[in-house]
């Protein structure tokens, strides 16, 4: 085996890691037999929901943490250093790697299991072992809030609800729904397939219609109510069917793009130990990216109505979970017990991520 190959099998194993809307905000060159770069971009000029690339640095966080658990397998550690004289739109890293004598690291098993599981889960409670395991797993700097119990489950439901108003009726993120599902798909190497959606095969049906024209979409929602078939089965019904919905709380505010990239490694954490102890994981991030846009005065969208859902959206969020965890929270989601999809996202080949490979020393 050469040394190049272990690290292709590192990034084999890495590009696994998970990005919003599938997007892979990375790509990789190899400088040395021990030397890597990674990368980064941003999707802002295309994603409403990435509009400060912060979506994208969480991405990239995950990214690192799991390159740092696929390298311990082989024998390797890393050292990653992010470039800083390079814009906040290209956070690019280096990657130094040595030997370790360390065992492989015990959540490498579940790199390729992890996935995102929109569907309903049981609503069997979270043990204490699960709780307590999956609070140690965010690291020093972090805590997990929970929201648990049928009340909170209801308050939830209804956040969410409210939520998906803005997703489904702000024209800006049509225009990202219309180019991130590949249709008639269980998989899908650089989108979300249609069927890991988390839609019936007749509501599937009717949005693949409506989403042929932003027209369509409006006359849907202004007549007929269009929002609310897919409010339910994406929105309502998965928010009171899982063990708990839990939020990744920072000690800080998080400020620069080092700030979201520890982030995303603590994400990245949590939802590899939630694969590691059997449970499904949705992210819910739509609300937190909603708040962020309220507090930085972000105007993301030129609908006036979509900012004023958003300003009660991130009021109703801060009175369940009080202001301070809402304005340092990292991540928002939700877990359970449950079988995992059958379809979902897969990744772009290697050779794709990988821009070139040099054979220096
Ligand atoms: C920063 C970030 C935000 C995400 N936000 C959401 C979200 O709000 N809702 C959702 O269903 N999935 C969300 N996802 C999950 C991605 O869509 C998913 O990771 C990607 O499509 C790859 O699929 P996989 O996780 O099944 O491998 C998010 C992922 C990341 C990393």
């Amino acid at each position: 085996m050469t040394m190049c190959s272990v690290m292709e099998q590192i990034l084999d194993l890495a590009r696994w890691a998970p990005s919003g809307d599938n997007t892979q905000p990375w790509r990789f060159e190899i400088l040395g037999e021990r030397h890597l770069v990674v990368q980064g971009f941003d999707t802002r000029d295309q994603v409403v929901y990435d509009l400060q690339g912060r979506a994208s640095q969480l991405a990239l966080g995950g990214l690192l943490e799991t390159l740092e658990i696929a390298a311990q397998g082989r024998g390797w550690r890393c050292e990653i250093r992010r470039r800083e004289d390079l814009p906040e739109t290209q956070p690019t890293f280096d990657v130094k790697f040595s030997d370790t004598l360390a065992e492989p690291h015990p959540l490498e098993a579940v790199i390729r299991t992890r996935v995102t599981n929109r569907r309903a889960f049981s609503r069997r409670p979270l043990g204490l072992q699960e709780r307590s395991a999956l609070e140690a797993s965010v690291g020093a700097g972090y805590r997990v809030v929970w929201l648990d119990g049928k009340v909170m489950l209801r308050h939830m439901a209804r956040l969410l609800f409210a939520n998906a108003g803005i997703r489904l009726t702000t024209p800006e993120a049509y225009e990202v729904h219309k180019v991130i599902i590949e249709w008639d798909s269980q998989f899908s190497q650089d989108r979300i397939p249609d069927q890991a959606v988390g839609l019936d095969p007749v509501a599937l049906r009717l949005m693949r219609w409506a989403m042929q024209s932003w027209g369509r979409v409006d006359f849907l929602n202004r007549y007929l109510g269009g929002t609310l078939l897919p409010r339910l089965q994406l929105d309502v019904w998965p928010a009171l069917n899982c063990a708990a919905h839990f939020v990744i709380v920072a000690e800080g505010l998080l400020q620069t793009v080092d700030d979201y990239v520890a982030g995303g490694r603590a994400m990245q954490r949590f939802w590899l130990t939630a694969t590691h102890l059997g449970l499904q994981f949705q992210p819910e991030m739509t609300p937190l990216i909603f708040a962020s846009y309220i507090y930085n005065n972000v105007a993301f969208s030129r609908t006036p109505r979509s900012l004023e859902q958003a300003r009660r959206l991130t009021n109703a969020l801060e009175s369940l979970i009080g202001e301070e965890a809402c304005r340092q929270a990292v991540y928002l989601g939700r877990v359970g017990f449950g079988s995992a999809p059958t379809a979902r996202s897969l990744r772009l080949p290697l050779d794709r991520l990988i821009l070139s490979v040099s054979t220096e020393p």
